[in-house]
């Protein structure tokens, strides 16, 4: 199996729930290790280049909206950002995040138990996990510059917990 990084950012909705702990419990029992963690204020540009292969969607402008944290306001208008690492790290933390539709998620699951969607269609699911190896390296260049990540990345070294 694969050492992998991904990025996992605990949404606005997952802030101001006073999820982190809960999440960060759950993410803790693939054994992973932090080798990236911040709170972000997130700009307009950083959140449409996130999304930015969802430009065309009818949600992306609330899409935009809700990863700002703009229908909450201060102080829950910000994320906080991991980048996990550890083997299969992708397919592991996606299985304990759930699917991304928070209604088809597994009820145990960190978006079953605590997603939602709003009247608008959007999904509020409490937490991004990347997709794949290629995205997971782009959103991680993306939110992180590399004197934040305390492991060398790209490319992976094994690590155990
Ligand atoms: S995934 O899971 O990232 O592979 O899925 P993808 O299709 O690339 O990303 C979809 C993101 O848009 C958010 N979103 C919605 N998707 C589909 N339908 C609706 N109505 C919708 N509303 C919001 C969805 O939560 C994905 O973002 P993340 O941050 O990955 O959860």
């Amino acid at each position: 199996m694969a050492i992998e990084q991904l990025l996992i950012l605990i949404k606005p909705d997952g802030v101001k729930k006073s999820l982190t702990g809960n999440i960060l419990t759950k993410l803790s029992e693939a054994r992973m290790v932090i080798i990236g963690a911040k709170a972000v204020k997130v700009s307009k540009e950083l959140a449409e280049q996130h999304y930015y292969h969802l430009k065309d969607k009818p949600f992306f402008g609330e899409l935009v909206d809700y990863i700002q944290g703009k229908v909450y306001g201060e102080p829950w208008d910000r994320v906080l950002a991991f980048v996990y690492q550890g083997e299969d790290a992708i397919a592991r933390m996606r299985k304990i995040a759930g699917a991304t539709n928070p209604e088809e998620a597994d009820p145990i699951s960190i978006r079953g138990a605590y997603g939602r969607i709003t009247t608008k269609g959007v999904y509020e699911n409490v937490v991004h996990c990347s997709s794949d190896p290629k995205e997971a390296e782009r959103e991680i260049k993306l939110w992180f510059k590399p004197e934040e990540i305390v492991n060398k990345i790209y490319p992976t070294k094994e690590v155990t917990v």
